[in-house]
C-alpha cells in the first residue's frame, strides 16, 4: 500500500465549519474508572488538534471494551484537560443531532461507546448511514481497529468523502518498513494466541534473517521437540512445529524463568532442566545476554508480543530485551498493545524507532500488508465525486 495513494486529512479543502466525523480508537485499559495507559489517546491528538486549528466541527467516534458495558466518560475527562470537549451519552437520540448542530467552529464532541449499538460490529449499512449523517467528511485515525469491518470503520466510507488521519499515516510509514526490510533483519515473536501468530511466523520465516520466539509460542516449540514443559501454558495445535526449525532461522530461549509448583517462587533454569512441577513464566537472563551480539549486527528489528506473563509481573525478560534493543543502531519497530504498555511503563519510547498503537491490527497489517479500514478509504467513491 503506497503512502502517496492514501487520501489524507491534509487533502481536505476548506475545513472551516465542516462537520468531520473522526473515528479514533480510545479503547485503552481502564481500572477503577482510571485510565491505565494513554498512548492511544495521546497519539491521536495531532489529528484532533489539526482539525481544531482549521476550525472544523469535530464529532469523535470510538468504541471501548468488547461490548456496550464500558463508557468513554473517563477518556472525555482526560481529553478535557487539554481541549474543550462535549459528550453525547446516547448518539441514537435527537439530542445527538442537536449537539452537533450547535457545535461551534473548532468545537469537539465525543459520542458514547459505539458498541452500545450492535449494528456497529455487524457493519450494518443503515447504521453506517446514520453515523455518516452527522458529518460532511469522514476521517479514520483509528489504526488499532482498522482490521475490523465495522460500520464506523468500513461501512461509513460508502456515504462520506473519506480520508486517513496523521496516526494512520505514521503507522503505515513505519510498519511498511517490515514488509520491505533492510537486512540483517530480526523478527521477535512473543505472546500467546497460536492461531493468530502462526501466519506471522510463516511470513517472517521467509523474509527475516532470524526469528526469536518467546512467550507461550516458545513453549509450543519446546513441547514439540519433546522437552518437558511441566505445568506451563501450551497452545493446543495440530501441526508439529519442529520442521520449522530446519532452516536454522528460529532462535528459542536457552533458559527460562519458572514458578515452581510447591511454593510459587520463581527461579531461572536451563530449558532442559524444567521439571514436571514447573510453570514457565518468562525467558531467562542468559537468553537475553546471548541475543545481545546478534542484536548489535541487525539493521532492522521488528517485535510483536511480550516474552513472559507480564500481567502477573513477569516482564523482566521483555524489559531486558527492550533495553538491549534501545542500545543498538537498528531500526526498531515494536507492535502489539501489550508490548507497548511495557515500553510506556519503562519510558523507552524515545529510544525505539517506532511503537505501534495496534494489537490485532498491527499483526494483520504485518501479515497481509493491508487492512479493511484503510482499503475502504482508498476505494471510497464519494471522495472522487466530491473532488470532481
Ligand atoms: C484493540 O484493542 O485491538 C482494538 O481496539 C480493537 O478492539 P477489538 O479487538 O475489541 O475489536
Amino acid at each position: 500500500m503506497s503512502q502517496t495513494k492514501l487520501p489524507k486529512v491534509k487533502d481536505i479543502m476548506n475545513l472551516k465549519g465542516k462537520r468531520v466525523v473522526l473515528r479514533l480508537d480510545f479503547n485503552v485499559p481502564i481500572k477503577n474508572g482510571k485510565i491505565v495507559e494513554t498512548m492511544r489517546i495521546d497519539r491521536a491528538m495531532p489529528t484532533v488538534e489539526y482539525l481544531i486549528k482549521k476550525k472544523a466541527r469535530i464529532i469523535i467516534l470510538s468504541h471501548i471494551g468488547k461490548d456496550a458495558s464500558s463508557s468513554l466518560k473517563p477518556i472525555v475527562r482526560y481529553l478535557s484537560k487539554t481541549i474543550n470537549v462535549g459528550f453525547v451519552p446516547d448518539f441514537r437520540t435527537e439530542e445527538a443531532h442537536a449537539v452537533v448542530d450547535g457545535l461551534a467552529e473548532g468545537g469537539v464532541v465525543v459520542f458514547e461507546n459505539l458498541r452500545l449499538d450492535e449494528r456497529e460490529e455487524e457493519n450494518n449499512p443503515e447504521f453506517a448511514k446514520y453515523l455518516a449523517s452527522f458529518g460532511d467528511v469522514y476521517v479514520n485515525d483509528a489504526f488499532a481497529v482498522s482490521h475490523r469491518s465495522h460500520a464506523s470503520v468500513v461501512g461509513i466510507t460508502k456515504f462520506l468523502p473519506s480520508y486517513i488521519g496523521f496516526l494512520i499515516e505514521d503507522e503505515i510509514k513505519h510498519l511498511s518498513l517490515a514488509l520491505k526490510p533492510k537486512h540483517p533483519f530480526l523478527f521477535i515473536l512473543g505472546g500467546a494466541k497460536f492461531e493468530t501468530k502462526m501466519p506471522l511466523m510463516k511470513k517472517f520465516l521467509k523474509i527475516a534473517d532470524h526469528v526469536f520466539v518467546g512467550g507461550i509460542l516458545a513453549n509450543d516449540f519446546f513441547k514439540d521437540k519433546g522437552l518437558e514443559t511441566g505445568k506451563s501454558v501450551v497452545d493446543k495445535h495440530s501441526i508439529n512445529l519442529t520442521p520449522l526449525l530446519k532452516n536454522g532461522k528460529i532462535i528459542l530461549p536457552s533458559d527460562v524463568v519458572v514458578r515452581t509448583g510447591l511454593d510459587k517462587k520463581s527461579v531461572s533454569k536451563k530449558v532442559a532442566d524444567v521439571l514436571p512441577t514447573d510453570n514457565i513464566v518468562d525467558v531467562g537472563p542468559d537468553t537475553i545476554q546471548n541475543l545481545v551480539p546478534l542484536l548489535k549486527k541487525m539493521k532492522l528489528i521488528v517485535w510483536n508480543g511480550p516474552l513472559g506473563f507480564y500481567e502477573e509481573g513477569f516482564d523482566k525478560g521483555t524489559i531486558a530485551l527492550l533495553k538491549a534493543i534501545a542500545g543498538t543502531r537498528a531500526t526498531s519497530i515494536i507492535g502489539g498493545g501489550n508490548t507497548a504498555v511495557i515500553v510506556d511503563k519503562i519510558g523507552l519510547g524515545e529510544k525505539l524507532s517506532f511503537v505501534s498503537t495496534g494489537g490485532g491490527a498491527t499483526l494483520d497489517y504485518l501479515a497481509d500488508g493491508k487492512l479493511p479500514g484503510i482499503d475502504a478509504i482508498i476505494k471510497c467513491k464519494k471522495r472522487r465525486v466530491s473532488l470532481e
